[in-house]
């Protein structure tokens, strides 16, 4: 395969037609891929990349008042499909769904994960193996399916990491190790995609309020919140900026980096 011709990193290069969106965005053509965005941080990356005109694809296990409303709210421009990341039919089937519907990917954003926090001598086989297919094989199957489709005129992927990549945390060994391994993967994509124009980062967030942190406990909270130069937790809007910062116009020469954004707590 050789690279598109004038590919800018992280641009659609050419294809894009203005359509015009019926719910009165500026539509442009450009395509969104984000895994889990019903709810957390894939809610509002899906709300945000709405309001900017992308087209939007995500998936998650189940169905809410969030994706009802925007299939109704964006009947051309929004895509949802009931996917399992544990099962690989149904993530080959969202994929072909994307291609069918709209044609393209510009944007991936590997966001779906889940935590679970078990002192690793207890942690069953089965549950390790959930846990690196949810957080690391998974997003790396939909990384391949959408970068070929990228490869046609450029595009952008950014992998959801954690500080728990980075730094020791008691009870998340099996999910630092599926994080770290996304960093990984992000930095050695990056060389091999470049040649297409396609930008590979990570984002690595500290903790943000989403159902993810609900069962922190106050005084562990409190302890965050002590141990951050910044006093406090991030907040969804705060990841979204950083994630949307490296799919723009602006950070078009970033890519193989991890970008932590966590209030100070690592440094
Ligand atoms: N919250 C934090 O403090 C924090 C800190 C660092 C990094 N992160 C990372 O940030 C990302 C977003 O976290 P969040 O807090 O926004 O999470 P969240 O609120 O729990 O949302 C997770 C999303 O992923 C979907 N999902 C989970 N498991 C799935 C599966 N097996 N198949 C398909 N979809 C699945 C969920 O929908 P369904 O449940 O319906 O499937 C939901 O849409 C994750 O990668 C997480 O590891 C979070």
């Amino acid at each position: 395969m050789t690279a598109p011709a004038g590919a800018v990193p992280g641009t659609v290069a050419g294809s894009a037609t203005p359509e015009g969106a019926p719910d009165g965005a500026p539509e442009d053509g450009r395509v969104a891929v984000v895994s889990g965005g019903s709810r957390g941080l894939g809610r509002v990356l899906v709300e945000r990349l709405l309001a900017d005109g992308w087209r939007v694809a995500t998936f998650s296990r189940t169905a809410n008042d969030f994706t009802a409303d925007s299939e109704r709210l964006h009947p051309t421009r929004f895509h949802w499909e009931a996917a399992d990341l544990t099962e690989p039919a149904s993530m080959r089937a969202f994929v072909r769904g994307v291609n069918r519907r709209f044609g393209r990917a510009d944007l991936l954003v590997n966001n779906a994960g889940v935590l679970h926090q078990e002192l690793f001598l207890t942690t069953a086989p089965k549950r390790i193996d959930t846990l690196l297919t949810t957080n690391l094989l998974a997003p790396m199957m939909l990384t391949q399916a959408c970068a070929r489709l990228m490869t046609r005129q450029g595009g952008n992927i950014v992998n959801v990491s954690s500080i728990n990549a980075i730094r020791g945390y008691r009870g998340v060994s099996v999910y630092a190790a599926a994080k770290a391994g996304l960093d990984g993967f992000s930095r050695s994509l990056a060389r091999e995609l470049g040649a297409f124009g396609i930008r590979v980062n990570s984002i690595v967030p500290g903790f943000f309020d989403s159902e993810m942190t609900a069962e922190v406990t106050a005084g562990n909270r409190e302890k965050i919140q002590h141990r951050t130069p910044l006093g406090r937790l991030g907040t969804v809007e705060e990841i979204a900026d950083a994630i949307l910062f490296l799919t723009s116009p602006r950070a078009h020469f970033v890519t193989g980096q991890s970008l932590v954004i966590d209030g100070g707590i690592t440094c």
